[in-house]
């Protein structure tokens, strides 16, 4: 069995007390050698959350971040915090960041060219293959061996709709990012599929080629769907 990663992605979707005892329920699973589990929550609670899942199976990431080190940003958020927190990974560039929060591809380009010099590791998002930045990749990765860079493609018309992309649309896609990562010699960088992943499809998309995982928006805040996905392979 391949690696395999299953990433929730909270989003803004639920309230500190639902956050608290999403955790505690996921607190017991015990992921398979294969899996690795990763929840992302608000950066509000993120503190809170990393000391319930502490000695559990599943790691806490974060969903963005702003800077690298300390500032006058108001607002923001840096990585130096997160690392500070026990965070080890963000996600970054995701559609609802580029679309909601006006972030241009330059800056998340920027962004991306910072978590590939900082300690964290970093899943960058990109709903067409013309977003990802390959040369800026293979100029900032400095070891294809690691886990420090992971792909999700996450195409935007999927995402919370209920209509996930056809197995064939998500193999296409991955595919050719996985052909042109070879060219660059990146070929060890997971790719992630996200969009309406729900326990009824997760395990065709998981055993898909080129599939790397799964990155799960709102069946991700219900812990009966959240098994079955991990349950599902
Ligand atoms: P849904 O699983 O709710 O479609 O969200 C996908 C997503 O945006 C994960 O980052």
């Amino acid at each position: 069995m391949k690696n395999l990663h299953i990433v929730g992605n909270w989003k803004m979707s639920l309230n500190k007390e639902d956050s608290i005892a999403l955790a505690n329920n996921i607190k017991s699973i015990s992921k398979k050698e294969y899996l690795n589990i990763e929840v992302a929550p608000t950066s509000l609670y993120i503190d809170s959350i990393v000391k319930i899942l502490k000695e559990s199976d599943v790691n806490v990431i974060s969903q963005n971040f702003d800077y690298k080190t300390l500032g006058s940003y108001t607002g923001g958020v840096c990585l130096d915090q997160l690392k500070e927190m026990g965070v080890t990974k963000t996600i970054l560039g995701h559609s609802e960041r580029r679309s909601k929060f006006n972030e241009s591809d330059e800056q998340v380009n920027n962004k991306l060219e910072t978590v590939l010099n900082s300690d964290l590791d970093v899943i960058f998002c990109f709903d067409s293959y013309e977003q990802i930045p390959f040369e800026l990749i293979k100029n900032n990765l400095q070891d294809n061996d690691n886990l420090k860079l992971t792909l999700a493609y996450e195409p935007t018309w999927a995402i919370g709709t209920g209509e996930t992309a056809s197995i064939d649309h998500i193999e296409e896609i991955h595919t050719k990012v996985k052909n042109t990562l070879i060219d660059h010699s990146l070929e060890n960088i997971p790719i992630l599929y996200g969009g309406s992943v729900n326990p009824s499809n997760s395990k065709d998309i998981l055993s898909s080629g080129n599939v790397d995982g799964v990155l799960v928006g709102g069946a991700s805040t219900k812990i009966d769907q959240l098994l079955g996905i991990v349950n599902s392979i």
